[in-house]
């Protein structure tokens, strides 16, 4: 059994954080980038998936991240992804864009929990430092939000209690 992360990316913070996330959970873990892909058919075929997305289109509706994850949003709830795990985790500026701090992780949350995916790795708010987002679901992020932009210092904390939430959430997928 294999994870996969995929990951899209403008300045390059979104696979940085990709890298160093596999480099915590260690063997049988694949990184990607969406850029590589053929179409939304890819994800139907790893086992588990991790998916690294920023927010570039402030405030928008809909293509919300501004990179190749916007290319298969619409596609992804059209898939079957039955059961499979899937986690998102999202880069933003809570700091500059802290009213719609990583706002398109729940875009994509949305996407694969339509295609049937089984949703691990929610988080809550606290020790977070924003005004809204719309990846607040029920009081808690949908998934991990990342800021190297205002609090890169939190980053490897963040990062590490995930990756062992993960590990735990997706037993049996991760070696
Ligand atoms: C023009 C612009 C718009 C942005 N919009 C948002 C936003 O709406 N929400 C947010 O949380 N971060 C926003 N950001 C911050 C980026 O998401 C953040 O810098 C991220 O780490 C970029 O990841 P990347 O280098 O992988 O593309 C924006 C940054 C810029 C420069």
């Amino acid at each position: 059994m294999t994870l996969t992360i995929f990951y899209a990316t403008s300045t390059g913070k979104t696979e940085d954080i990709a890298q160093r996330l596999a480099a915590l959970l260690g063997a049988n873990t694949d990184v990607r980038d969406v850029d590589s892909l053929a179409s939304a058919e890819d994800f139907c075929a790893v086992d588990a998936m991790v998916c690294c997305v920023p927010t570039w289109n402030t405030g928008a509706d809909s293509l919300r991240s501004g990179t190749a994850w916007d290319t298969y949003v619409e596609d992804i709830a059209d898939i079957s992804l039955a059961g499979k795990p899937v986690a998102i985790l999202g880069l933003g500026d809570s700091s500059s864009y802290g009213d719609y701090f990583c706002d398109a992780m729940e875009e994509l949350y949305r996407a694969f929990e339509a295609a049937g995916a089984r949703m691990v790795g929610s988080v809550p708010i606290d020790g977070y430092t924003f005004n809204d987002s719309k990846s607040v679901i029920n009081g808690r992020f949908c998934g991990l939000p990342i800021d190297e932009d205002s609090e890169p210092d939190l980053t490897d904390e963040r990062l590490g209690a995930w990756a062992r939430q993960l590990q735990q959430d997706m037993a049996g997928q991760l070696g």
